[in-house]
């Protein structure tokens, strides 16, 4: 199960929650950099530059190869991104009223020196797993790109102004590991801006390295608390009902939300995600069949049941959330990045050390989960007005970032790693990519308050 050199704590385990859901991604790169005169030196540069940076990038040898210092390179191909990374440039910034209609999901990850928001060490509420500097990961591109919407400017983070959002409020966050590992995020972006991390703690003194259940920290003074709940199937999983098939241990009632949902539905934000558990590995081959209402049903696959459990979700947004009190967010899948093999059979991901900038990724791997989720979230903003959702649209940019899984650094540093040494390409090292997400759900926040607002 787990590598030689990381102890085998129920806390492991439960990081590791496999999740074989994307197939990998391995796709011809095209580069939309530039214009077209720039477009062919450009892809022929770029094109060179990552070829070298499969073969020379690896992080064991990159100090010998580049220097002591592993930030020399980037700044040697920064002219690269010059033109991208101009911010401001005939571009209306997201919080100006004109800057409404802008998809901030629609973008570019450019290179700036100014990033990353936070430093692990400094962030006492992180999981070791998502530590990847800590644990021996070297290169630091990963922490280095922000997100660029093509049609507008984003605001920049400010951990006080956020603060002052939260003042006397909640934010849940509910789903499976990735959503801790954004809820996570969010706590060390916070924390960045407050002086004394004493007045941050656990209402229930619980450590975070306990994994389940929920755990609720309070800013002590914005008495605001930042909350996660386990549930990564939203929906409710419990025993079967009477008269099941032997082979049914437990069921996922696909119409009925996880009883913590009690929890999450007066909260001032909540943020759902659900996803990676819904794979044949982690229900029926465990023996977790679907259930609806009082049946069990032996032939639903896992796809239905998904799409099911999504509408689930939806219905309870709209019957039982106060839309006028509770913001709501469905942040949409995060793609895994395994290559050569899955979580299981030694995939890896561990060399990527770059994203796959301006990649198109047109979707043409197994894209069907995150098609159906799609399909249900989009039909449900569009249909009724009085939805209150706003989808966090993640998938995508995302995908692009290959390079920011903890990989074989979810613990510390590997000795030898065989063909066959798990790695973890599904969770995200911390500083990175979920700080993104958390910098788009700031966004609209700000923009949403500032509208409501207005509106009065
Ligand atoms: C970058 O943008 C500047 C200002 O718009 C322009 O003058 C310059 O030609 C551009 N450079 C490239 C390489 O596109
Ligand atoms: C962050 O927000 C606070 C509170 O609104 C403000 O006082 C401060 O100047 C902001 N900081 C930056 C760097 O903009
Ligand atoms: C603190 O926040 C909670 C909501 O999370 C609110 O009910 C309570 O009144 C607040 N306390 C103060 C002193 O404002
Ligand atoms: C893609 O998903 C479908 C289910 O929609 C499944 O039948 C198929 O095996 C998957 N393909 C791959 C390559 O995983
Ligand atoms: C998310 O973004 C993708 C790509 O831009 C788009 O195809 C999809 O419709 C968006 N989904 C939602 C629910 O907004």
């Amino acid at each position: 199960m787990s590598s030689p050199s990381s102890p085998s704590s129920h806390a492991h385990q439960e990081f590791h929650e496999p999740m074989p859901v994307f197939a990998p991604f391995r796709r011809v790169k095209r580069f939309r950099l530039f214009g077209s005169s720039l477009g062919a030196v450009g892809f022929v540069l770029v094109t060179a530059f990552v070829i070298c940076g499969f073969f020379y990038l690896d992080n064991r040898h990159f100090a010998a190869r580049f220097g002591p210092n592993p930030m020399d390179m980037p700044k040697r191909f920064n002219w690269l991104q010059m033109n991208v990374s101009v911010s401001g440039e005939g571009r209306v910034e997201f919080l100006e009223e004109n800057g409404g209609g802008c998809d901030l999901f629609d973008g570019n990850w450019v290179w700036d020196e100014s990033y990353p928001l936070y430093h692990s060490k400094d962030c006492s509420f992180l999981d070791k797993g998502f530590r990847c500097s800590e644990n021996g990961r070297q290169d630091l591109f990963y922490t280095k790109w922000r997100w660029q919407p093509k049609g507008c400017n984003l605001p920049r983070f400010n951990a006080t102004m956020m603060l002052e959002k939260l003042r006397n409020k909640r934010i849940v966050f509910a789903g499976d590991s990735i959503g801790r590992n954004q809820w996570e995020s969010l706590l060390c972006m916070l924390s960045s801006g407050v002086q004394n991390k004493e007045s941050i703690y656990e209402v229930n003194g619980s450590p975070i390295t306990k994994h389940k259940g929920f755990l609720v920290f309070k800013f002590r003074d914005y008495n605001c608390t930042v909350e996660y709940y386990r549930s990564p199937f939203l929906v409710l999983q419990g025993r079967p009902p009477a008269g099941a098939a032997a082979e049914v241990h437990t069921t996922l009632k696909v119409d009925k939300m996880d009883w913590n949902s009690l929890k999450w539905k007066d909260a001032d934000i909540l943020v759902l995600n659900t996803g990676h558990w819904w794979n044949y590995e982690k229900t029926i081959r465990g023996g977790c069949y679907f259930q609806q209402g009082m049946q069990v049903k032996m032939e639903m696959q896992v796809q239905d049941a998904y799409k099911r459990s999504i509408e689930t979700v939806l219905n309870w947004i709209q019957d039982e959330v106060s839309t006028s009190k509770t913001q709501v967010f469905f942040r949409t899948l995060a793609p895994v990045h395994f290559r050569g093999g899955d979580w299981r059979n030694g995939g890896n991901c561990n060399l990527e050390t770059l994203p796959e900038i301006g990649s198109s990724l047109v979707p043409n791997d197994n894209w069907s989960k995150f098609k159906i989720a799609n399909a249900v979230l989009s039909s449900a903003n569009t249909n009724t007005n009085s939805m209150k959702l706003s989808v966090l649209n993640v998938t995508h940019m995302s995908a692009q970032r290959k390079d920011g899984h903890s990989s074989i650094y979810y613990l510390g540093p590997v000795v030898g790693s065989g063909p066959h040494h798990r790695q973890d390409c599904s969770h995200w090292c911390l500083p990175g990519v979920p700080d993104t997400w958390n910098e788009l759900l700031y966004a609209l926040i700000l923009k949403s308050q500032a509208s409501h607002t207005s509106n009065m």
